[in-house]
């Protein structure tokens, strides 16, 4: 997930090495790191080459070249603008090729077929690969990193978590979250918008996870969750001062404080109809439960899915219909004229309205396909898989290019301009995936489009912003996000 967390991140791979670079120990580690990709890419040159010799009366490899041994292509796809890298491959290979990313052979699919294969393809064919260092940060036994069984079963507690009737349930109180945000922007100050948007989206994830849940847990899970977080895409060491270090350290903590919630809600017997409570009523055939590594895990990996990527669609849609003052009056227009036909004596927002908002809800559509900020995600061959005429040998990486398919003119005229009215006619199959496919899809798209609906409603209705040094340059964090988190000043409209 989200490069995709799947690494549901997808700048992880690199941002590792990237990373906290102006630090001299950091570049030592750099140095260090560098060297032993080099004397593994001596290995792997030998190994290319038994390789070759052992699938030489099979199916053939995809076209494309491997770079230099190892580094690969790495340094190329995160130097270029990501969109040129892509597109001269699929130029010059087509739309299978193969490549190299940091010492790991890799077939890049950039058509719905090739990543519907991959994706809706048996578990047993592809699984999820992520850099060790931040399943170790976010918890090994998180869903997204597993297959088979034990990936059904939390899969379905979380599926059913969040579902429809009960994402549904929730939305008086996301919007009490919604005003709250809102009001804390108005206040004259610039804002990071991106950052504004990630706390948002981090209250509807407690929100989401443990129902009403007391402000003093809250505020130790965010302080320490944002401390966490900053570990994801650095350096992985272990040395104290490090970031990856603090970030550990304060993964342990979290640990402490959702024992401290689960203890209180199983004595307070609160086992309802959220995801702490399905996650610790389950039990296996055996009758057995699941452990409180593998509860805390999944909490963390679910905060870690709802955060960011909520977040930056929603900076996205802020830019897009800034970009647009036509389009934005017209959006404008749908949410006032729901106010004056819906709203009740409590001037509140219901869940049935938010059906009654097809322009905004377009926008939504056409934020996720123009920014794609899960552009492309990782699954790793577990036997060799043959496919149209070519071999993926096992342990190769496989990568479904969800934002090449999303910005090909053959499926989406025109793809660089915004353009929501070409969601009056749905897309072809398959060529439209901001949540994903198969057994690992988005189980939390029904939520991520609720709370931008609620927050949009809103903020369309009763506010009004600027952009501060407005800007086309993007920054990746790694979501691809505008520059500066796009800063603006926002005002309460009377
Ligand atoms: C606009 C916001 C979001 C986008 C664009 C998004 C996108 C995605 C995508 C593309 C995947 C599949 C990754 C892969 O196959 O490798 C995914 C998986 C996942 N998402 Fe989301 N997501 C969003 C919001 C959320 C929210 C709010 C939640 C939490 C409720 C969530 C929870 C998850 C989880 C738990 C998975 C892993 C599922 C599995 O491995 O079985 N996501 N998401
Ligand atoms: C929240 O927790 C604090 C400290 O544990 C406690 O003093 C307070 O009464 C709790 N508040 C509610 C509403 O339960
Ligand atoms: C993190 O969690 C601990 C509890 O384990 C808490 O005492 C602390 O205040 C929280 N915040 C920070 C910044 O450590
Ligand atoms: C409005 O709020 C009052 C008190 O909070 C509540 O009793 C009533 O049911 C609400 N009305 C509607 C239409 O939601």
């Amino acid at each position: 997930m989200y490069e995709t967390v799947v690494d549901l991140t997808t700048g992880h791979w690199i941002q590792l090495i990237l990373a906290e670079s102006n630090k001299t120990l950091m570049k030592l580690f750099a140095t260090i790191f560098y060297l032993t990709i080099f004397l593994s890419s001596l290995f792997s040159y030998y190994f290319f080459k038994k390789e070759k010799r052992r699938h030489k009366n099979r199916a053939k490899l995809p076209p494309g070249s491997m770079g230099w041994p190892c580094i690969g292509e790495t340094l190329q796809m995160y130097t270029q603008d990501p969109n040129v890298f892509f597109a001269s491959k699929l130029k010059r290979y087509g739309d299978i090729f193969k490549t190299q990313i940091l010492g790991y052979p890799c077939v890049m699919l950039a058509s719905p077929e090739a990543a519907r294969f991959v994706l809706g393809a048996q578990p047993q064919l592809f699984k999820p690969t992520y850099p060790k260092s931040k399943e170790n940060l976010i918890g090994p036994s998180a869903l997204f990193f597993h297959t088979g069984n034990y990936h059904t079963c939390v899969r379905k507690l979380v599926q059913s978590s969040f579902s429809p009737e009960v994402t549904q349930k929730l939305t008086p109180d996301i919007e009490k979250i919604a005003l709250f945000s809102l009001e804390s922007w108005a206040n004259g100050q610039v804002i990071n918008t991106f950052h504004e948007m990630k706390k948002y989206a981090f209250e509807v994830g407690i929100l989401s996870i443990f129902g009403q849940l007391n402000k003093t847990y809250t505020d130790k899970l965010k302080e320490n969750y944002s401390i966490l977080e900053k570990g994801y895409n650095c350096f992985p060491t272990k040395l104290p001062g490090t970031a990856y270090h603090k970030s550990l350290m304060a993964r342990r903590r979290l640990n402490q404080i959702l024992g401290e919630i689960v203890k209180e809600r199983k004595e307070k017997k609160l086992l309802t109809n959220n995801l702490l409570g399905h996650l610790l009523n389950f039990r296996d055939e055996k009758g057995n439960a699941l452990s409180e590594e593998q509860i805390a895990d999944n909490i963390i990996g679910v905060l870690f899915a709802a955060q960011d990527t909520t977040a930056s669609v929603l900076t996205w849609i802020l830019k897009y219909l800034n970009d647009d003052p036509k389009l934005l009056d017209v959006v404008k227009g749908e949410q006032k004229a729901l106010c004056e036909s819906d709203y009740g004596e409590n001037q509140s927002l219901t869940w049935s309205m938010t059906r009654k908002m097809p322009l905004t809800y377009k926008v939504i559509l056409e934020s996720l396909r123009k920014a794609s900020i899960i552009s492309f995600t990782f699954r790793e061959a577990a036997v060799d898989i043959e496919y149209d005429g070519y071999l993926i040998p096992k342990g190769w990486k496989v990568m479904p290019l969800f934002r090449n398919i999303h910005h090909n003119p053959e499926f989406f005229a025109h793809p660089e301009q915004f353009d929501p009215f070409r969601f009056e006619n749905p897309p072809k199959p398959n060529t439209y995936m901001p949540f994903g496919y198969g057994i690992h899809a988005c189980p939390g798209n029904e939520l991520a489009k609720l709370e931008m609906l609620v927050l949009l409603h809103h903020m369309l209705t009763k506010y009004r912003w600027e952009l501060v040094g407005p800007s086309d340059l993007i920054q990746y964090s790694p979501f691809p996000v505008p520059e500066h988190g796009l800063r603006a000043r926002f005002k309460k409209e009377f």
